[in-house]
């Protein structure tokens, strides 16, 4: 990738950074320049059924630099699958970092903008859904429940999800997503550079059995008092307590002027509730000085639990992969980097992203703008131009509801293909 660099103060920042980080080992590095065909194997998944998507090489409808191309998702309700290969290396003893640009320019409603990375020997013409990967990483959006950027480790064959919440961006920007993780069994999760999440391997992942758990054998002391509140012994029933009726008789209630005592019987005054009266006596209630608190079996180690100093270790990463569903494409990749250095990818990250971010957000706004103004003037009474013929005549009386109709149907739709696509994972 060319980047040119005029400022003298600049240039000289720039060497002294990349002595900083003269030790970072690259693994694999992507900027889609020239020849990234020859680096890249395009699947032959779902080719047979006509639901493989193509890659468009672009930089998209804007950006900050119109020579930086990544490989965008071009068709929708497509399968896409495509990976590259670098040489076999093993993380132990090395802080591991997976990082890549995406960019959703389709306003992403259901999609995943995620990459894997792969071990052992795969076939990268059979790459698909169903290839076993070793760590999956980067942004998933379906409806509006899920927005969020997936890390999955697998261990023992088995895929684990992060239990932590990490929200992802979901506006239609590049955004840069980093995955680290070191020896120490820790990791991080990046998004343009900002930590957005952080913690252990042990803590938020499930990877191994539980370290601690219940002790099965222990049973509750017989004379355990879990009870929190008792009544006041010291408390005592007011006198005349007992003495206030429930009812009173309604004083304002008047013997109506023609009550026949002989016909309807000898009249006699209602009764209303009595506004004294407070219910059965009872004791206020203070807390129990014998409380135990409730019981809980004590913790003892779990003898399922078997540590493993090498649980962040990956010992044979081969291929990186990018294997999506897309109800709409327009997903654009570019940037992806596999190195044991977090400071360079930090680097490269600002000076791709960094650089370009304000130039593609003008350029956003601009696209926006234009859009709009075309839109007024195709059809200054109707804009939505992609409004179904068979929905037309029912828009033109009553415009509003048949729309609204029309989005949740198509909303509901991809959410349903989207679930079945999760299902492979
Ligand atoms: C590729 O992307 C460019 C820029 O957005 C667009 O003009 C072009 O039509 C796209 N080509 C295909 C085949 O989708
Ligand atoms: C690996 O998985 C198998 C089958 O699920 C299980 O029996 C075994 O205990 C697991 N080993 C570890 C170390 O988690
Ligand atoms: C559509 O909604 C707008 C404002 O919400 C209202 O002014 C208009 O009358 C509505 N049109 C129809 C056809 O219901």
């Amino acid at each position: 990738m060319a980047r040119r660099v005029t400022h003298p103060n600049l240039c000289t920042l720039v060497i002294l950074s990349l002595l900083a980080i003269a030790s970072a080992k690259v693994f694999f590095e992507e900027h889609f320049d020239d020849g990234w065909e020859s680096r890249w194997v395009k699947s032959d998944w779902k080719a047979d059924e006509k639901l493989a998507g193509e890659w468009n090489y672009t930089s998209g409808k804007w950006n900050g630099d119109a020579n930086d191309k990544g490989i965008q998702t071009s068709e929708d309700y497509r399968f896409y699958a495509i990976s590259a290969e670098y040489p076999e290396f093993s993380n132990k003893d090395k802080t591991l970092v997976f990082q890549f640009s995406v960019k959703h320019e389709q306003k992403l409603d259901c999609g995943g903008g995620y990459l894997k990375l792969l071990s052992g020997d795969v076939d990268q013409k059979k790459f698909g859904g169903d290839t076993p990967y070793s760590i999956m990483f980067g942004p998933d959006i379906c409806g509006y429940t899920t927005k969020k950027v997936h890390a999955i480790l697998t261990y023992n064959d088995t895929n684990h999800l992060i239990k932590k919440d990490v929200p992802c961006e979901t506006d239609q920007l590049t955004h840069v997503y980093t995955f680290i993780l070191r020896p120490d069994a820790t990791y991080s999760i990046l998004i343009d550079n900002v930590e957005k999440q952080t913690g252990s391997l042990y803590k938020d992942w499930d990877l191994l059995p539980a370290k601690k758990i219940k002790d099965p054998e222990a049973k509750k002391p017989e004379d355990w008092d879990d009870t929190e509140f008792i009544p006041d012994p010291e408390d005592k029933k007011p006198e005349g307590y007992d003495d206030i009726p429930k009812e009173i008789p309604d004083a304002d209630a008047k013997k109506p002027e023609d009550w026949d005592d002989e016909e309807d019987g000898e009249w006699t005054i209602p009764t209303i509730p009595n506004p004294e009266y407070n219910g059965p006596w009872e004791p206020k209630q203070i807390k129990n000085p014998k409380y135990q608190g409730k019981w809980k079996a004590p913790l003892i180690d779990n003898p399922a639990f078997k540590d493993d100093p090498e649980l962040y270790v990956f010992p044979k990463l081969k291929y990186v992969g990018i294997e999506l569903w897309q109800v709409k494409s327009g997903t654009l990749f570019d940037n992806v980097l596999i190195t044991d250095d977090a400071e360079y990818a930090k680097q490269l990250a600002e000076n791709t992203w960094g650089k370009q971010k304000d130039a593609e957000k003008a350029a956003f706004e601009e696209f926006e703008k234009k859009e709009q103004e075309q839109e007024k003037k195709d059809d200054p009474a109707d804009s939505d131009a992609e409004e179904d013929e068979e929905d037309a005549d029912e828009a033109k009386e009553d415009a509003n509801d048949s729309d609204a109709d029309s989005k949740t149907e198509a909303g509901g739709d991809s959410e349903a293909k989207e679930e079945d696509a999760h299902d492979e994972l």
